[in-house]
């Protein structure tokens, strides 16, 4: 067993983006493969593989917590914990306190760094902020997705999708409702895109442009929360193959009333945005980590490709984005697959 020792305070009882800051301690230890026990002044210690002793209140996040040795957690210059070995049950006399010290005056201890917020009542808008930026599929996090968030994705989508599970944070939405959700609003807005007025093909428009933003949502909430599920990442996958599917034939049923041919582009474009999520997932199946797709890369992922369709209705020239969707996605399905014949790992 490894023991977690988190010394109690008031301000676990606050609410923090939809869970109580207990919890936000709780869950990621749990996780982490801790029992975790919260005591007042003192507490007794049974033996353990390993002791993890949180002192002061903090925000800390799961990923931070692959440890092993013997550590000071030390986060803004300021130690706020201590990893143990099993040798300190032996050094227990009874005070907590006074064993910390004594064994760190026998041990050696390295530190670790910690990206983590000390917790008081002047500190939850900045615990806020480290929770909700910690979020989004980028390197900097931490996170391991299957692949990290596009250019899209990261200046526009995100800013307003972080401000959506913000809001619904506090609600009982679950992750998978806001995937069908999201899911529905892809259909209405296609289906405004066979309308054939400006009008409604602008709105259509916007409203994938949407669909797009609230994608980021049910996946934000589900690390908010701690919800995420195998079920719900391979439907919000699904879901986005019939979206693509659904709104590129709608966009096409569209633009080739004026001419036939067109008929050609959607067809590759529809195709390019099945080989690109396929070429990414299969790369996770095989070799099981994070697809990075290379320096070289054509940015077309799903962020961009779903932006090229939002300008295309603003500008009122669609034949342009499923062209672009249909040739760059198809050069960068072929470039993968030259590119990754040279990567062995
Ligand atoms: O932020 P984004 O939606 O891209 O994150 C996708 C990830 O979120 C999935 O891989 C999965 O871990 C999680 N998720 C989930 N349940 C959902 C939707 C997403 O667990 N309904
Ligand atoms: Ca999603
Ligand atoms: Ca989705």
């Amino acid at each position: 067993m490894k023991l977690a020792l988190v010394r109690d305070s008031e301000i676990y009882n606050r609410k923090l983006l939809g869970l109580t800051l207990r919890d936000r301690i709780k869950l990621p230890l749990e996780r982490a493969g801790f029992t975790v026990r919260f005591f007042k002044e003192d507490t007794s210690v049974e033996h353990a593989e390993s002791y993890l002793i949180i002192n002061e209140p903090v925000l800390i996040l799961e990923r931070d917590l692959e440890l092993n040795g013997r550590k000071l957690l030390v986060s803004d210059g300021v130690t706020f914990g201590y990893l143990f070995g099993d040798d300190f049950h032996a050094f227990f006399d009874g005070d907590l306190q006074m064993t910390i010290e004594k064994y760190l005056e026998r041990n050696s201890v390295g530190v670790q760094q910690i990206w983590s917020v000390k917790l008081s009542d002047e500190n939850l808008k900045l615990a806020e902020k480290l929770l909700l930026s910690s979020l989004v599929k980028v390197k900097r996090t931490g996170l391991k997705p299957a692949y990290y968030d596009g250019i899209i994705a990261r200046t526009l989508n995100r800013i307003i999708s972080l401000r959506i599970s913000k809001y619904l944070a506090d609600r009982t939405v679950t992750p998978n409702q806001i995937t069908v959700f999201s899911f529905l609003i892809s259909v209405i807005g296609s289906a405004l895109f066979l309308l054939n007025s400006y009008f409604a093909t602008l709105i259509a428009g916007i409203i994938i442009q949407l669909h797009s933003i609230i994608d980021g949502c049910d996946g934000e909430i589900a690390r908010l929360k701690f919800l995420e599920s195998k079920y719900g990442a391979w439907l919000d996958g699904v879901l986005d193959r019939y979206a693509d599917f659904i709104i590129i034939f709608c966009v096409t049923l569209s633009v080739s009333q004026t001419n036939g041919l067109y008929w050609v582009l959607g067809f590759l474009a529809a195709f390019a945005s099945f080989i690109i999520p396929y070429t990414g997932d299969k790369y996770v199946a095989v070799y099981k980590q994070t697809y990075t797709s290379g320096s070289f890369r054509i940015p077309i992922t799903r962020d961009i490709r779903l932006f090229l369709i939002f300008l295309g209705a603003i500008f009122n020239t669609l034949a342009i984005s499923l062209a672009l969707i249909a040739v760059l996605g198809n050069i960068e399905g072929l470039r993968r697959i030259i590119a990754l014949r040279s990567v062995e790992l």
